[in-house]
């Protein structure tokens, strides 16, 4: 019988749709190959960046202590500001990110909150009681109770401390929530710092 499959070694046409059905068939087999691999390639990258996109913690309103901690004596009470953070790929518990001093009028439910840094370069302040005054112990920057610089022209200090934000709606609850900031030094505005 005659076998009618084209013979290719004779037929350059055939010959050559031989060579364009090979090529295709590997070109897809690498395709498909580079793609089987390129997921989980991405996807573990994405797994190890993760923590590269997210910020840390540590800017807001934060829970800093309840409104039965700070008498009404007109004394302000120093308090550490903490909360969590979480750098490239480690997240702390409770990490001591600053100071601040909480201060309320006798018979008053309205409270001050102060920032404990010191304006002119950082230092914490103190609260001496017997002056009822704060004080700076770097250059010998005095602040008034209510955290006014006492004598402005003579003091290191360029500006008064710095005041923060305590929620209302919390305080009410006898919680004491503080939009915590820091702020540049040496400059005579309060200027958040970043
Ligand atoms: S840092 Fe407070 S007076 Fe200089």
């Amino acid at each position: 019988m005659a076998d009618s499959t084209p013979d290719v070694t004779e037929n350059p046409e055939a010959i050559a749709g031989e060579d364009r059905r090979g090529f295709v068939t590997r070109l897809m087999a690498v395709i498909c190959g580079g793609i089987a691999g390129a997921v989980p390639f991405f996807s573990g990258l994405v797994v190890i960046l993760d923590p590269l996109r997210r910020k840390g913690g540590g800017k807001g309103f934060l829970r800093v202590a309840t409104i039965d901690s700070v008498p009404d004596d007109g004394i302000p009470r120093m308090f550490p500001v903490v909360t969590d953070r979480t750098d490239a790929w480690n997240r702390y518990l409770d990490e001591p990110i600053g100071t601040v001093f909480l201060r309320r009028e006798p018979g008053s439910t309205k409270l001050e909150c102060v920032n404990a840094k010191c304006p002119h370069a950082g230092c914490n302040v103190d609260f001496n009681i017997p002056d009822r005054q704060f004080h700076c112990p770097c250059h010998d920057s005095n602040f008034e109770a209510n955290g006014i610089r006492i004598s402005p022209e003579s003091c290191p200090s360029p500006r008064d401390l710095d005041t923060l934000t305590v929620d209302p709606e919390r305080l009410q609850h006898g919680e004491v929530w503080v939009d915590f900031k820091n702020f540049l030094t040496a400059t005579t505005d309060k200027i958040e710092n970043e």
